[in-house]
Order: C-alpha cells, then structure tokens, then sequence
C-alpha cells in the first residue's frame, strides 16, 4: 500500500480505541490522531462541533470508537447516553459528509430484539427493535450517519473483551479469584470477540478501502467472531483458561441461571448471534 492515509481515532482509551493506537502506531502508511474523552467530550455538541471546524488534520478516515457504553447506567442517563451515541455521531456523520471524509464506526449487537435463535443478518428489519436505552441509542447512531449520505461503514460487534477494561472476561477472573462460587447467564448466546480482533479487521478494511476503485462501499457489516455460546460457557472456557495457566482460583462451583432469576436495570437480547457472512465475502479479514 503506498497511500499515506490520515486517520482520526476517537474513544482512543477504550477496548477498541486503544487497540486501534497499538496497531496503527506499527504501520507506516497511517497518520493518525487520537482523541480522548478530555480532549473532547461528545456530551457537549458545541464543543464537538468547534473542535471539527478547527482541526489543522484534514483526515481521510475518522474511526469512532468512543460510546457511552454503561448499559445499564443508560437507563437512568438516557439523555446522556444519547447525547454521546446518537446526536454526536449525528455531527461526525455530517462533518464526514460535508468533507468527504470516510466514517468508520462501531455498532452493535443490541439494536436488535434478541428474538428468536437465528442469526441476525444486516438486512433484518424485522428484528430492529431495540430493548434497552443504549441499544435505541445505537440504532438512533446508525440512522443518522445513513441519512447524511457520508461514505461510511458501521460496523455492529458483539461482546467485546480485551486484556484491560471493564469487560465479562476480566470480571469473571476476578470473581473467579475472591468467590468459592459463581452465578452466571445462560440463556442469552452470542459471540465473545476480542477487541484485537475487531481492530485488526478494521484495519485491514481501511487497507482495502485505500485501493478500492469501484463506488464505495457504504454499508452496515456484522463483525463477531465464528463461535456462538452463553455467558456461562464463555465464563467456564475463562475460567478453564485461568486454570491453565496457573492462576490461584477460590471458585470451585459455577451455577448457569436465567436472565428472568438476575434483575438488571437494562434489559438484554436472549439472542445475540450476529450472522457474520457479508464482512467476509465482501473484505479479506
Ligand atoms: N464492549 C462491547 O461489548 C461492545 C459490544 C458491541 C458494540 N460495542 C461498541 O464498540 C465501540 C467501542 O466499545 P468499547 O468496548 O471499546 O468501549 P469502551 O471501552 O467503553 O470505551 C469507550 C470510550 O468512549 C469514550 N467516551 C465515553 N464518553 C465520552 C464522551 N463524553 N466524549 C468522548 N469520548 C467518550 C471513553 O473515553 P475516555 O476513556 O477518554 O473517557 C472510552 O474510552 C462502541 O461504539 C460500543 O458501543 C461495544
């Protein structure tokens, strides 16, 4: 690849940001600027907008990795989290449009309903009902940056877990380390996918995208990893994980239960199952 492209990376302290920063830091054909929530603060429009109007780097690509992604906090916080996932994705969206700029953002698994036991593919509109503050959020995300005709991609991802951060892996270790026993969900499946992972592809879609000749191709793209499972499976699978290497574990007994026996704030999908097939006929990832 020879052409140099500029990337803006927003979110750059988050699971996906942060791995974004590693990788793109080993490769030579990206400039890149990376902004945390300090930097500028999504909550407040105003100061998103000017900070657009202002930048002295005219990126190519902006990546959007940052969120109000406290599900069950969304609840009480619904104009919060909706300032930060939907009205300043709105201004980023715009801002894209207006400067030919090329928007990558992140989506999810929970603009869809959780009914039923297949799959969700992009096309399903059936299944677009949102159950929770967030996911409507999301989905009100994804609207916008359709509407402003901008060259985008949304990328929707599903139960991200990294080394760092607050994620159903590192909880699960650290229970796995203070309780004899643990209680866990065994009823909602999806796809645990690392946020290395999901970084990587992206990269490697920017790559594809800088040689791409045909009209771009906007779109929304599934992007989990290939193995579907429950919480609970995902947390033995941690915890087998732990044991093997090495680590000093309290926990001797883990119980599955239902989602109706754990009361949270946010209701969740039962069915998280993102059918991956258009991102890898249409990428090499
Ligand atoms: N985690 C999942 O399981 C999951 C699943 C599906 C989709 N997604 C989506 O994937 C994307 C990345 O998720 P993630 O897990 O990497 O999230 P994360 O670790 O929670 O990081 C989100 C980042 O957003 C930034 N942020 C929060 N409020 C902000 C504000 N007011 N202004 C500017 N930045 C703000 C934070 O920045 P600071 O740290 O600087 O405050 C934080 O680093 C999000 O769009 C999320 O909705 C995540």
């Amino acid at each position: 690849m020879k052409i140099k492209a500029k990337i803006i990376i927003f979110g750059k302290n988050g699971q996906i940001g942060s791995n974004l920063v590693k990788l793109l830091k080993e490769e030579s054909n990206f400039d890149i600027k990376a902004y945390a929530s300090n930097d500028v603060d999504f909550s407040n429009l105003t100061q998103l907008s000017s900070f657009l109007e202002n930048l002295s780097f005219y990126p190519d690509f902006i990546i959007n990795a940052a969120a109000y992604t406290a599900v069950d906090k969304a609840e009480e916080e619904q104009e919060l989290a909706d300032l930060i996932n939907h009205q300043a994705v709105k201004i980023l969206a715009d801002y894209s449009k207006k400067n030919n700029v090329k928007l990558i953002h992140y989506s999810t698994d929970y603009v869809f309903d959780g009914l039923g036991n297949e799959p969700f593919t992009e096309d399903n509109t059936q299944n677009l009902y949102p159950i929770n503050i967030y996911g409507k959020t999301k989905l009100l995300a994804e609207k916008a940056i359709i509407n402003s005709k901008a060259k985008y991609i949304i990328l929707r991802i599903s139960w991200i877990y990294d080394q760092e951060g607050k994620n159903f892996m590192n909880i699960i270790a650290k229970l796995a380390q203070e309780r004899e026993v643990l209680t866990v969900i065994s009823d909602q499946i999806g796809s645990p996918t690392s946020a290395s992972f999901v970084a990587s592809s992206t990269i490697k879609i920017i790559k594809q995208l800088l040689e791409y000749q045909d009209e771009f191709p906007a779109g929304i793209y599934h992007l989990a990893s290939n193995k579907y499972m429950s919480w609970y499976s995902f947390a033995i699978d941690i915890i087998n994980t732990l044991k093997n290497d090495k680590v000093n574990l309290k926990v001797k007994k883990i119980i599955p239960i239902k989602t109706c026996e754990y009361k949270t704030l946010a209701q969740r999908p039962l069915n998280s199952r993102l059918n991956c097939q258009k991102i890898f006929n249409f990428f090499k990832l």
